[in-house]
C-alpha cells in the first residue's frame, strides 16, 4: 500500500487498452471499504464507458461552453476553464470514467445550517477516502487514474445527464498510463506539521 502511495501519479494521458472488468470491480470495491461517519457509506459510483462516455464528453464540453458564456456557477473561476478543457481531453483518452455521487448531499447552491454543513463535511471526508482507496488500488494494478473536480465547470449539464439523486462530487478517469510523470512536489514536513506536547 505504501508502495502504491509512492507510485501514484495523476495521469492525464491514457492508452486505449480496456480495463479488465474484474479489475474495475476490485477498484470499486476498494472504494466501498473506506470508513464513513456512522458507517453511512455516502457514495454511489456511476461507471461510464464506450458510447455513453462519448455522449458524456459532448455534454461536458457543452456545459463548459455554457459556463463561459452565461450564468456561470463559478464566475470567479473563469481563468481555470482552459484547464477544465484539458481535463476533458484527458477523460476522452481514458477508457473508463467513474462519477462519484453523494446520495445524501444537498444541492451545491443550497444554504446549509451549521448542522447540515457538518454532516456534509463528514460525508465528503469519507468520499475523499473512498476515492483515494480506488486510486491506490488502481495504482497497484498498474492502472493510471485522475481525480477530477473540473466537473464543476459543467455541473448542471453533467448532473442532468447523469440523472442521479444526490450531489455529484467528483469523477475519476481510469486507464493504462501513456505517460510516466515524475512525482509532483510536496510542501516540506515542517511547513505543514506542528507538534504539541
Ligand atoms: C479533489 C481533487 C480534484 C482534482 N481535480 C483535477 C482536475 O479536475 N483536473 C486535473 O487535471 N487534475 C485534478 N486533480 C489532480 C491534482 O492536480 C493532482 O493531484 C496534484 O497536482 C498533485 O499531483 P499528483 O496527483 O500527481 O501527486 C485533482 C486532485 C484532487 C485531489
Amino acid at each position: 500500500m505504501i508502495d502504491a502511495m509512492d507510485a501514484r501519479r495523476s495521469i492525464r494521458k491514457f492508452c486505449a487498452t480496456p480495463i479488465p472488468r474484474q479489475d474495475l470491480i476490485e477498484i470499486l470495491r476498494s472504494g466501498m471499504k473506506a470508513p464513513s461517519p456512522k458507517n453511512r457509506q455516502p457514495w454511489k459510483y456511476i461507471v461510464v464507458e464506450g458510447d455513453a462516455k462519448a455522449e458524456m464528453l459532448r455534454v461536458f464540453r457543452a456545459g463548459i461552453a455554457r459556463e463561459q458564456a452565461e450564468g456561470a456557477l463559478l464566475p470567479q473561476s473563469k481563468k481555470h476553464i482552459a484547464a477544465a478543457n484539458y481535463t476533458v481531453d484527458s477523460m476522452a483518452e481514458a477508457p473508463v470514467v467513474v462519477f462519484v455521487v453523494n446520495p445524501l448531499g444537498k444541492d451545491v447552491s443550497e444554504g446549509l445550517t451549521p448542522e447540515e454543513h457538518v454532516y456534509e463535511i463528514c460525508n465528503i471526508q469519507s468520499i475523499g477516502a473512498s476515492i483515494e482507496n480506488m486510486l491506490l488500488c488502481a495504482t497497484e494494478k498498474g492502472i493510471g487514474s485522475l481525480w477530477i473536480c473540473d466537473i464543476y465547470f459543467a455541473y448542471q449539464a453533467l448532473c442532468e445527464w447523469l440523472c442521479s439523486e444526490g450531489q455529484l462530487v467528483a469523477a475519476i478517469a481510469l486507464g493504462y498510463p501513456n505517460e510516466s510523470p515524475k512525482a509532483r512536489p510536496r510542501k516540506r514536513l515542517e511547513d505543514v506539521v506542528s507538534w504539541r506536547s
